[in-house]
């Protein structure tokens, strides 16, 4: 309630400028209601025509949506199309010439890449792919740093009907190796290193370590890019480097004619369980859905310089870089480095340099770079931004104004983007030149989206009162299966007791204020958004649980001024209580297992010891009651169902 209450006092309005709107793709609230309109009349109708409108077909499809197996959607079924053609070769009569990527190394060095050169490069390297005989339907792990082969990479893997899984560059070995098993992996793709913020990182020695683990016998090739070309370890049996892998191949490859539903990618993201699940797209439908947010929400225009500043690790770089920005044929940005190198001024330098005209990035940067540098953004001419976006977790309302203010010179709207790995594009955003903009506010659903808020029974709960964010009708990019597991994927987002199986359950709370406008609450599983990733608390808990020294870990978020949410660990430990400058020691090195066991994103912010964890006389462990200790808040709730109240001051205790 009290977060509820928080945003409620939020009054700021701010409409689009009359400038904004008159070159806007959506350039009025009618506009935007015609579509919704129109999509809430006839929806297979809408989405028919959008399919036909923005997708090249090689055989079109004659079924708009199949029900016949739910939740197992199907959308344009029996079409077929290749989504690299639908990306690069649809530009190539039209526009052979226009930047497709500009690219900016950690270094600043500059590379241009064409729509030509591009298609190309993507070619060159779907023959290579073959060569090693890759096929359609096997799954490629890419691994790589943030660099214009990562996108050629997904590209060429789409172009031959590969399946790829990107593995974000800072997982670990162990995380890697789960990933590779779990999707049966038969490649990898990557790099000798990574270089960010002045810093290397060993990408080909992780890949090595993951290999290396027991059960991972799929792989057949690994093919690294060479990055710094520094010594790496090489399997002649299994290596390859990329530049030998392309030189001599032809540069045409006919693309791969798939059907619509053939899976483009799977991505793994965290749950509410130890395990990472591996969300499956579509071919046809996820790039639809990437096309018509790039249009809606972006107000895409063929002069645009777009930036996304998401690593393809993440969904926002699948859709806002790797697809959605291609298949419109725009000019966009990729950057190799961090906001912070070599200093605070970095973004806003690419942003001036590059002629950047949106913007796109997340809640925690902008509060970083706002620590670092409030003022800064006023050195550098930011005058070609039109348009900014926000994506990830809320936008606090006062990150929010200085984003606009500052960054945007109060001309940009700022679109806050809610949506999920599982849902592929935007779901609930607003159309820039047409909705007036409440800061911390998503606004409205896109057009063909059925967002509501329901209780427990699936019912509509009124404005103003908080619920369970679902979309009631299927759409084309929603996750079609997690990889491996169609149990697991209808109990998780398609639960009988909320709309009887046919609901989409977000997993996030949400409330519509008085005018209907969305504000999302937060997660209502066990998982945390540190920095805009999601990070599970089961995950941690059993990398916790792994190490020799622990005998159990709950591990809960707390709010956090820059990461929005930061991972506190409650452990319990096989030994005796430790404290002083032993308690530090065993926090630093169950700090760098978890590094080891996950990845440094999900490293706890804070260790705290106890002989037990808060349980309930069921043996349940007390969660909300962890989130109160972790707080350091006033324990005001009812403990008298807690087994061992003694324990709590032992938790209240912070190591330092
Ligand atoms: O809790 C919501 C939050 O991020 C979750 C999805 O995380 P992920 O699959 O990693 O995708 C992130 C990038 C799309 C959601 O369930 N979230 C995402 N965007 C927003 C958000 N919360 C509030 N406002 C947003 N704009």
């Amino acid at each position: 309630m009290s977060t509820i209450e928080s945003v409620l006092n939020e009054t700021r309005i701010f409409p689009p400028s009359t400038e904004f709107s008159s070159h806007a793709n959506l350039p009025s609230m009618d506009a935007y209601q015609t579509l919704c309109t129109q999509a809430q009349d006839d929806y297979l109708g809408f989405w028919k025509k959008q399919a036909e409108e923005n997708l090249v077909w090689h055989k079109p499809f004659t079924q708009v949506l199949d029900e016949s197996n739910l939740p197992f959607f199907k959308w344009f079924d029996d079409g077929e199309l290749n989504i690299s053609f639908n990306c690069l070769d649809r530009h190539l009569d039209t526009q052979p010439d226009k930047i497709a990527i500009i690219f900016e190394a950690d270094d600043g060095q500059i590379i241009h890449s064409t729509y030509r050169d591009l298609h190309r490069r993507v070619c060159q390297f779907a023959n290579g792919l073959k060569s090693l005989n890759i096929k359609k339907g096997d799954c490629v792990i890419i691994y790589m740093p943030m660099r214009i082969e990562a996108v050629v990479a997904m590209q060429a893997c789409a172009r031959i009907g590969a399946i790829h899984s990107v593995v974000f560059g800072g997982f670990s070995a162990k995380s890697l190796h789960e990933r590779i098993n779990d999707a049966g992996a038969v490649a990898v793709i990557t790099a000798d290193e990574q270089v960010r913020g002045g810093k290397n990182n060993h990408l080909k020695a992780t890949v090595d370590e993951a290999i290396l683990m027991e059960g991972t016998g799929s792989i057949k090739s690994v093919i690294i890019y060479q990055r710094t070309g520094n010594d790496i370890a090489f399997n002649a049996a299994r290596d390859i480097w990329w530049h030998e892998l392309v030189k001599d191949i032809s540069t045409d490859c006919e693309p791969e004619w798939i059907n619509a539903e053939h899976p483009l990618f799977t991505l793994y993201t965290s749950g509410s369980t130890g395990k990472p699940k591996g969300v499956q797209h579509s071919s046809a439908g996820y790039l639809l859905g990437t096309m018509v947010s790039m249009k809606w929400i972006f107000d895409y225009q063929p002069n645009d310089v777009f930036w996304c500043t998401a690593d393809v690790g993440w969904i926002t770089g699948h859709s806002y870089v790797a697809y959605g920005p291609l298949a419109m044929g725009a000019t966009q940005v990729i950057f190799e480095g961090i906001p912070t190198y070599p200093d605070a001024g970095r973004f806003w330098k690419i942003i001036q340099d590059h002629k950047v005209t949106t913007f796109y990035t997340a809640p925690t940067a902008i509060r970083s770079l706002i620590k670092l540098g409030p003022n800064l953004p006023e050195q550098y001419d930011l005058s070609s931004l039109r348009l900014l976006g926000s994506v990830g977790e809320p936008i606090n309302p006062e990150a929010w104004i200085w984003y606009y203010k500052k960054v945007g010179q109060s001309r940009c709207p700022i679109v806050d983007t809610w949506w999920q790995t599982e849902t592929g594009c935007h779901m609930i955003a607003p159309a820039p030149g047409a909705v007036p903009l409440k800061p911390g506010s998503c606004t409205f659903p896109l057009p063909g989206i059925f967002a509501a808020i329901v209780d427990e029974a699936g019912q509509d709960v009124e404005n103003g009162k908080g619920g369970f964010l679902v979309i009631k009708r299927p759409f084309p990019s929603q996750i079609r299966t997690l990889w491996g597991d169609p149990e697991r994927f209808k109990k998780t987002y398609f639960p009988k007791d909320i709309g009887q199986g046919k609901y989409y359950l977000a997993g996030d709370s949400a409330y519509r204020d008085k005018d209907g406008y969305f504000w999302i609450m937060g997660r209502v599983d066990d998982v945390l958004n540190v920095s805009g990733h999601r990070l599970g608390t089961m995950e941690i808990e059993s990398a916790l649980a792994a190490n020799p020294l622990v005998a159990e870990a709950a591990v809960v978020g707390k709010p956090h001024e820059i990461k929005g949410e930061s991972v506190v660990a409650f452990v319990v430990l096989k030994g005796a209580l430790p404290s002083g400058k032993e308690a530090i020691q065993i926090v630093d090195e169950l700090r760098r297992w978890v590094v080891k066991e996950i990845g440094p994103i999900a490293k706890p912010e804070e260790i705290r010891f106890g002989e037990n964890l808060p349980k309930t006389r069921s043996g349940k462990t007390m969660r909300r009651l962890l989130r109160t200790l972790a707080r350091n808040e006033e324990i005001t709730q009812d403990i008298s169902t807690l087994e061992n109240p003694a324990i709590l001051e032992q938790l209240k205790q912070a190591i330092k």
